[in-house]
C-alpha cells in the first residue's frame, strides 16, 4: 500500500501518515533528540509490542512500557498518576517522547500525560481504532474523565506525528469499526462529498480493514480533520463544524450513561441535526434521506427511543460547546456547507426528536435518495469545503427563552 502523508498545519506542523507496516518504521517518526520512549498501550493491541520494542532498541532508544486498562477506564486520574510515576522512575526528560498505542481512550490519556509531564513532552500517536485514526488522535485535544463528567480535565497538546495503519483494524470488533464510520461519514457531510461516494459505492466493502475503500476513507477523513484543525487549532471558530451530530449525540451518551458507543450516538445525532436543518428551511429533505441511507447502509443506528425529551433537553442545554447563555448547534445547508446556528427554539428540536424516535420508515421525508451516482464521485458538485459560518436561526428572537444559569 502506498503511504500517504497529510500535514496538519499548526505550529509546529506535524504529519498524519496513513499506510501499512508503519510500526516497523516507528523509529523514523520519533522526534529528534529523544533518548527515552514510554509506550502506553492497550493490552488489546499488545500483539506487535515485543517486535516494536526490539526494533526501537536496535535504533538506540531506551524503551519503557506501560500497559493501561482497555477502553474508557484508561482515562482516569489513577491511570494518569501511574503513568507519571513511571515517567519519574524512568527519569524522563523534556526531550523524551511518549508513544500512545490504542484507541481514542489511549490517545486521549497519552496526550494528557504528555501535556502535563514537565509541562509538556512530545507524543506520537498510533491509533488502533477507526474513530481514533480519523478523529481522536488528530487535533491535540487530550483529557481524562472525573466523577463529575467525561473529558472535564484536559489540555490542548498537539502530537508530533500520528501513524495510521489500517491493518491494525483487522482485530477491531466490527461494532467498534462501524461506530468509527460515523465520524468518517460526518467528515463527508461537512466537507468532502467524495467520502459519501466512496461509502455509497460499497458500504459493506468499506468495513474491510484490509480493503482499499477503507484506506481511501481514512485518508479523506484525516484530510478533513487536518484542514479544519489547522484553520482553527484552539476551537475559536470553524473547528465547531466538527461537532456536527454531537449536540444530540452527547445528550444520548449522557442519558444512556455512556453505554452507547460514541459513533453510534453521533450517527443518530446527525439524523437529528438533519431533521432540524430541514425544519429550519436550510436543507433539502433529500439530503436528510441521504443521511438515513448512508448511515444505515454501514450498520449505524438512525433512531433513538422515544419518551426521553425531559432528559435529553437539559443535557443539550448543558453541552460544553454552548457559550454562556447561547446554545449553539451545527446544521447543514448542503453537503460541505455546515452552518453554526444559535438558540434554535425548543419546540423545533422536540419535533426533530419525535421524528428521530419514530420508526425510521415513518419519517415524512424520503429515505431513498434521488442522487444518481453516475461516476465514483457523482456527488462531486457537493465537494468544495466551505468555512463554517455563524448564523442566527431565522426568527430566533421571537422564541427567546428566559435564560437560567446553566
Ligand atoms: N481527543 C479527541 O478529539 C477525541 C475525539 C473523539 C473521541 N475521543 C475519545 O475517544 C474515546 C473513544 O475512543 P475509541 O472509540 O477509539 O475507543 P477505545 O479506545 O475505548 O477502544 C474501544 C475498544 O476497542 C478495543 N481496541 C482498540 N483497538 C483495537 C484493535 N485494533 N483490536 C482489537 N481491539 C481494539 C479497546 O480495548 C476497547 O475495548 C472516548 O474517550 C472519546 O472521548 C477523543
Amino acid at each position: 500500500m502506498k503511504e500517504s502523508r497529510i500535514e496538519v498545519a499548526v505550529d509546529p506542523p506535524y504529519e498524519v501518515v496513513v499506510g501499512s507496516e508503519l510500526l516497523a518504521e516507528l523509529g523514523v517518526f520519533i522526534p529528534s533528540g529523544t533518548q527515552r520512549l514510554m509506550i502506553l498501550f492497550d493490552p488489546a493491541v499488545a500483539g506487535p509490542v515485543p517486535a516494536l520494542v526490539d526494533s526501537l532498541r536496535k535504533d538506540g532508544f531506551e524503551v519503557h512500557l506501560l500497559a493501561i486498562p482497555s477502553g474508557e477506564e484508561a482515562k482516569s486520574v489513577g491511570v494518569a498518576a501511574a503513568a507519571w510515576q513511571r515517567l519519574g522512575e524512568a527519569a524522563f526528560t523534556r526531550t523524551d517522547t511518549i508513544v500512545a498505542l490504542g484507541g481514542g481512550s489511549v490517545t486521549d490519556l497519552g496526550g494528557f500525560v504528555a501535556a502535563t509531564w514537565l509541562r509538556g513532552v512530545r507524543v506520537v500517536h498510533i491509533p488502533t481504532t477507526l474513530l481514533a485514526m480519523v478523529d481522536a488522535a488528530i487535533g491535540g485535544k487530550a483529557g481524562i474523565n472525573i466523577e463529575e463528567g467525561k473529558n472535564l480535565v484536559g489540555a490542548l497538546h498537539q502530537p508530533s506525528a500520528v501513524l495510521c495503519d489500517p491493518l491494525m483494524l483487522e482485530t477491531l470488533p466490527l461494532p467498534e469499526l462501524i461506530s468509527g464510520m460515523a465520524e468518517v461519514i460526518k467528515a463527508g457531510l461537512i466537507a468532502d462529498g467524495g467520502i459519501l461516494d466512496v461509502v455509497w459505492s460499497g458500504p459493506q466493502e468499506t468495513l474491510q480493514a484490509s480493503g482499499p475503500l477503507l484506506t481511501e476513507l481514512i485518508r479523506r477523513a484525516v484530510a478533513v480533520k487536518a484542514e479544519v484543525v489547522a484553520e482553527d487549532p484552539a476551537e475559536y471558530g470553524r473547528r465547531a463544524v466538527l461537532n456536527y451530530g454531537h449536540t444530540f449525540g452527547h445528550a444520548i451518551e449522557q442519558v444512556e450513561h455512556f453505554q452507547w458507543r460514541h459513533g453510534d450516538a453521533v450517527s443518530v445525532g446527525m439524523v437529528f441535526a438533519a431533521e432540524v436543518s430541514v425544519r429550519a428551511g436550510l436543507m433539502d429533505p433529500s439530503l436528510l434521506g441521504l443521511h438515513r441511507e448512508l448511515l444505515s447502509a454501514v450498520g449505524l443506528p438512525i433512531s433513538y427511543r422515544g419518551g426521553r425529551w425531559d432528559q435529553l433537553w437539559p443535557a443539550m442545554r448543558r453541552d460544553k460547546k454552548n457559550q454562556g447563555h447561547t446554545r449553539r448547534m451545527v446544521l447543514l445547508e448542503d453537503v460541505a456547507k455546515p452552518v453554526v446556528v444559535r438558540d434554535i427554539p425548543e419546540e423545533l428540536l422536540r419535533e426533530a426528536y419525535q421524528a428521530v424516535s419514530a420508526v425510521p420508515d415513518a419519517s415524512p421525508y424520503p429515505t431513498r435518495v434521488g442522487y444518481a451516482l453516475e461516476s465514483p464521485y457523482g456527488l462531486a458538485s457537493y465537494i468544495p469545503p466551505v468555512p463554517g459560518r455563524e448564523a442566527s436561526f431565522p426568527g430566533s428572537e421571537e422564541f427567546v427563552q428566559p435564560q437560567e444559569d446553566l
